[in-house]
């Protein structure tokens, strides 16, 4: 167990990126598809399904309801869909790990049952807001008790009759988006949801895929309640939040040539390459296509001599995982980078503006915290000890970090790695990152 907990990551300095890789699914595209696909009349099969922690976080739900989902074989699931109304009670609390989409989006679904849930997760997701979705899924006449302050674990009660309501949402949130939408399925009337900002649209194309009508007014994004879902066959692109460490490593590390394939590019999600760009990264997309209702590219990049921007607050949505990482490429740009606008970023995983910030600064680096972003003076990463606080993005983006430090890094509890990226170390060493993986001694 002490093992599990102190899994340690030695990184190197130096090194460059070469080749080719297929970075796993993407995670917010897996959990859907078992959301839909269980919910729908008929056979779903997913192809290119993450095997992570959260997705199978999200799968065990569904089979703890009496879904029938066969074990990913090489990213190959098959869920016998049992129609909106046909999950079971569970028989005990659905443990959700670590992964907050699994738990606001199941929120949003269990709200619509006849029975009761209750939804826990690990000692990070127990700290994560849950109000942002239990008020205004009340509001549609869920019935959902949080613990204090608003946090896990949620009670939900079955047997309420949900209506329709048409939501300004405060926060640029998909997962709130999602599981309104999601609760818009059980309800009476029409739901409808407004966004402060474009966020990601996984849920909407997703839904349309399994034929499912949501309908765009404006700006308002509804879905009205009583249809049916039907079973189809979904290809999962490789996630492009997992791209996002080798884009930002191979952009940093001097002779770096990277081709990472059949990567999902919907434009809700190119935030990172837009930033890196603005930068002065060097990334070509591909052979661009369309896979599944997704588009997807090749993404082609080369190592480049970046230098520090303002990042425009419009992409904070588009890029909001990838913000770990492109702390890391500010950190070895010339000059100066300036994020304002990314309160968010502080209700992940981790505190990742605190967090991140403590471990540049301990390479080395001023990198000043703000209440919503950082200031980050690009310079040289000395070799040092950082804790990733058990957020699985925080350790992937520091052991990049390595390819342009001048000593080794040290990244304390990676374990949560798995959440979202089975098989990082061994990929990235096959690219060229020297990575080690052990137990810490305190
Ligand atoms: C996700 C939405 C984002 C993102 C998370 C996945 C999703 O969260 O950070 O990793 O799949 O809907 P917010 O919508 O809360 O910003």
């Amino acid at each position: 167990m002490s093992d599990e907990h102190n899994i340690q990551y030695r990184a190197e300095p130096g090194g460059s990126l070469k080749g080719k890789a297929r970075v796993p699914g993407d995670k917010s595209v897996s959990h859907r598809a078992i959301m839909l696909g269980a919910l729908a009349d008929g056979v779903t099969e997913i192809e290119g399904f993450l095997e992570g922690e959260d997705s199978l976080a999200t799968l065990r739900a569904f089979r703890d309801m009496g879904v029938e989902i066969s074990d990913p074989e090489a990213g190959r699931v098959v869920v016998k869909g049992v129609g909106l109304h046909g999950l079971k009670a569970p028989a005990k609390a659905l443990d959700l790990g670590n992964s907050g989409t699994s738990m606001r989006l199941i929120a949003g679904l269990m709200s619509g049952q006849s029975f009761d849930t209750t939804l826990i997760g690990d000692a990070s997701l127990s700290r994560r807001p849950m109000r942002r979705v239990s008020d205004p899924l009340s509001s549609m006449g869920a019935a959902i008790e949080t613990g204090a302050d608003g946090t896990p674990p949620l009670h939900i009660h079955g047997g309420r009759r949900l209506h329709g309501i048409d939501y300004d949402m405060p926060v640029a949130s998909a997962q709130v988006k999602s599981s309104l939408l999601l609760a818009g399925l059980y309800a009476e009337g029409e739901t409808r949801v407004r966004e402060p900002a474009v966020t990601r649209d996984h849920t909407e194309r997703m839904l349309d895929a399994f034929g499912y009508a949501v309908n765009r007014d404006g700006g308002w994004i509804g879905v009205t309640g009583g249809g049916r879902l039907r079973a189809t066959g979904i290809r999962v692109p490789s996630d492009i939040s997992s791209a996002a460490f080798f884009i930002v490593g191979a952009s940093i590390a001097p002779g770096s040539d990277l081709v990472l394939e059949s990567v999902g590019i919907n434009p809700t999600r190119t935030g990172v390459v837009d930033i890196m760009r603005l930068m002065g990264a060097r990334i070509d997309l591909q052979n661009e296509r369309l896979e599944g209702g997704e588009p997807v590219a090749d993404i082609h990049v080369t190592a480049a001599p970046l230098k520090g921007i303002d990042i425009p607050e419009y992409l904070v949505p588009l890029a909001i995982d990838e913000f770990p990482a492109i702390f890391v490429a500010a950190a070895c740009a010339a000059g100066t980078t300036r994020l304002s606008g990314a309160r968010e970023l502080r209700v992940k995983e981790s505190d990742r503006i605190q967090v991140m910030a403590d471990g540049l600064q301990a390479l080395g680096i001023d990198a000043e915290p703000t209440p919503d972003g950082m200031i980050i003076q690009g310079g040289r990463l000395e070799g040092g000890r950082v804790d990733s606080h058990g957020d699985h993005r925080i350790a992937m983006s520091f052991a990049m970090a390595a390819l342009c430090a001048n000593g080794e890094i040290l990244i304390d509890d990676c374990k949560n790695v798995a959440t979202s990226f089975p098989g990082f170390p061994e990929l990235a060493g096959s690219l060229g990152l020297h990575l080690s993986v052990g137990a810490a001694d305190g």
